[in-house]
């Protein structure tokens, strides 16, 4: 739907690059890049508190208080207690025209920071019933404080906004307890995309192995999408010393185990997408000269494509099945989708390409490969156009190799990468709304 827009328009011959406009979109880029650079000491403020006060996934309290009275300093339309603990903040341009939003995930993790930073967190909580530290080891405060940096300046420059943004803050990205449904699924769900209904959306995630000044993307299939799946085989139990009176879940399990590695290698067209089945758990028995009635494995499913999805899928169920047929056992497949493909929309992407290259500078703006890692701003892109891209967040000169990773206790961020990361969420959404 929206890749029709800018069709119909120059259809119609409207002088969308008239110098005019071009000379007020450029003057509009200025400004947005001024104010985000004096945007800075507010968004390393806001960072370093919500560093030093991480709240695990559906528990962002302190977090959504901070967003909303930033929000609502700001005059905007606030809603909270969306998807339990998400933010939404409405901006009204001078101008009528289309609804742009950009989102900012929340969430900590349960890990024991150890960067020795002096606005580190000492949290603790809870977790599946054990105790934890919190910490933001992912970055998601760099990029709530960014998202309210970007806020207050498309707030400084709204007379000239041509349309409405929606800023979604949402909760549990990281994933919510087994059995709940959570994060940006929810906040679809809740209709964070309706009244008014989102245009187009963009996000960003900070990357700990690229340099500060660093833009990287990747049009269609981004970051994977992330299944669950388990096999139960059904077969019969007897003493170890007897096989012949059982049917062997064990062996049965480990052939299927072998099967699944032809899923990749064999049934998917690796020219179009990268593919992933990895086994994780197996559990069978619980003595060594008792053979067990049954056998369960569990592991993950990443894809770069529905198509390829759902084809893997339909292969895990007819070599469990078929295996344990072969063996006079029974299969149960359960597969559970959990994040779909973080998919760029490829006209999206095209028409957003040159405000990333003007805002980074071309040569700072880099096409990636896929990522296995999965991210739910997936779920909004199943529902509108979207475009989600990494922001460098290393010291520049340092080797990626010495530096500690997303999801680990040592994760820290260069935060004079914010500026930027400020600059590109408003001028994407300014961009977009002015149609360049
Ligand atoms: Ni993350």
């Amino acid at each position: 739907m929206n890749y029709a827009t800018p069709i119909i328009l120059a259809g119609l011959g409207f002088a969308l690059a008239t110098p005019g406009a071009h000379a007020q979109n450029v003057a509009l880029d200025a400004r947005i890049a001024k104010l985000a650079d004096a945007e800075q000491p507010k968004v390393v403020a806001w960072r370093r508190d919500l560093h030093e006060h991480p709240e695990l996934g559906n528990e962002e309290h302190r977090t959504a208080e901070l967003i909303a009275a930033q929000l609502k300093s700001l005059g905007l339309e606030v809603q909270t207690g969306v998807a339990r603990t998400g933010v939404v903040g409405i901006l009204r341009g001078g101008k009528p025209g289309p609804v742009v939003a950009l989102r900012a995930d929340m969430d900590g993790l349960p890990l024991t920071e150890t960067t020795g930073l002096a606005f580190a967190s000492t949290v603790k909580s809870t977790y599946l019933g054990q105790p934890v530290g919190v910490m933001h080891a992912c970055g998601h405060d760099t990029h709530v404080a960014m998202l309210l940096g970007a806020a207050e300046v498309l707030s400084q420059v709204k007379k000239d906004l041509p349309g409405t943004v929606k800023f979604i803050f949402q909760p549990a990205e990281e994933g919510s307890l087994p059995g709940v449904v959570g994060g940006a699924k929810l906040m679809v769900q809740e209709g964070v995309l309706d009244k008014p209904k989102v245009d187009a959306i963009f996000g960003l995630h900070i990357w700990a192995t690229a340099p500060v000044g660093q833009i990287q993307y990747r049009p269609r299939g981004e970051m994977a999408s992330s299944d669950r799946f388990t096999i139960k085989v059904i077969g019969k139990g007897s003493h170890g010393a007897k096989p012949w009176s059982s049917i062997d879940p064990v062996v049965t399990a480990a052939e299927i185990i072998t099967a699944l590695q032809t899923i990749v290698s064999r049934q998917v067209d690796l020219t179009q997408d990268a593919a992933v089945v990895t086994v994780g758990t197996v559990q069978a028995g619980v003595r060594y000269n008792v053979i067990p009635p049954d056998a369960t494995l569990s592991g993950t499913i990443r894809a770069f494509s529905p198509a390829t999805q759902e084809r893997i899928w339909a292969a895990i169920k007819r070599t469990a099945n078929g295996i344990a047929a072969a063996n006079g056992a029974t299969a149960e497949v359960g597969i559970e989708p959990y994040v779909p493909v973080t998919f760029n929309d490829p006209a999206l992407t095209a028409r957003m390409l040159p405000t990333l290259q003007r805002t980074a500078g071309t040569a700072n703006v880099l096409e990636i490969k896929a990522v296995t890692g999965a991210e739910d701003f997936a779920c909004y892109q199943e529902k509108v156009p979207g475009l989600f891209v990494f922001l460098g967040g290393m010291t520049p000169g340092t080797d990626p190799a010495t530096v500690a990773d997303h999801h680990t206790a040592g994760f820290k961020i260069d935060e004079s990468a914010f500026p930027l990361g400020v600059k590109t969420l408003a001028t994407l959404a300014a961009d977009y709304l002015s149609k360049k």
